[in-house]
């Protein structure tokens, strides 16, 4: 996606060869333009497929799914990082471990929002190593829906989450895909 992949090079910073800053329109200020784009190009990319829901993560997951949600006309589920006083009844969750900040966390949905045989797209901000995706996925057939497919605003491809998804079967779909964040450039695939 082209005005994504603009978006990136003007506005990201390259923080190491394995971390891309973008927190000036992705992950602290948001774009809401930008953020409208990336809705409509994942709803174009999946208009193939039935959808009943899409899942996401908070916080970062939020915006673009809710823009998908809004273009395909269906509601979006957020998971939870943190015990809510409020979600306590029919607890479906996953326990997630981040490479990244190498802790290990439960992320969970309240079962009353997902029905067997749901057709689900799961959005997020970043595929890094998968584990986040793969958490949601398993929440998600906890509860006895489907994953239509899994798509993501950056990819880092070097990184091995596409292959782990891949390879249990997940249709991903990536608006930018990052092959190398080195001497402080963006490479795309
Ligand atoms: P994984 O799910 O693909 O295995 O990723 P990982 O655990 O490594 O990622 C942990 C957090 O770091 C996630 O956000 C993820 O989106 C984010 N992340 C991973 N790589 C990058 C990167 O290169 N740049 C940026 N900006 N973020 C990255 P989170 O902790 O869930 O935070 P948030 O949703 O509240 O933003
Ligand atoms: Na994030
Ligand atoms: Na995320």
């Amino acid at each position: 996606m082209e005005q994504l992949k603009q978006k990136i090079r003007e506005q990201g910073v390259v923080l190491s060869d394995q971390v891309l800053k973008v927190d000036a329109f992705l992950n602290h200020q948001i774009d809401p333009v930008l953020m409208q784009q990336i809705g409509r190009e994942f709803a174009r990319r999946f208009r193939d497929q039935r959808i009943d829901k899409i899942v996401t993560i908070e916080a970062s997951g939020i915006a673009p799914a809710l823009m998908t949600a809004l273009e395909l006309g269906v509601p979006v589920i957020f998971a939870r990082k943190h015990r809510s006083l409020t979600l306590t009844d029919n607890l479906l969750s996953a326990s997630v471990y981040s490479f990244t900040k190498q802790v290990e966390s439960t992320v969970a949905i309240s079962g009353s929002h997902l029905a067997a045989g749901d057709r689900v797209l799961v959005i997020d901000d970043f595929l890094a190593n998968g584990q986040a995706a793969l958490g949601l996925a398993s929440i998600i057939r906890q509860a006895g829906a489907e994953i239509v497919g899994i798509g993501i605003v950056i990819e880092k491809s070097f990184q091995p989450g596409r292959q782990e998804l891949e390879k249990r079967g997940y249709r991903v779909e990536s608006l930018a895909r990052i092959q190398a964040l080195r001497d402080g450039q963006v490479s795309f695939l």
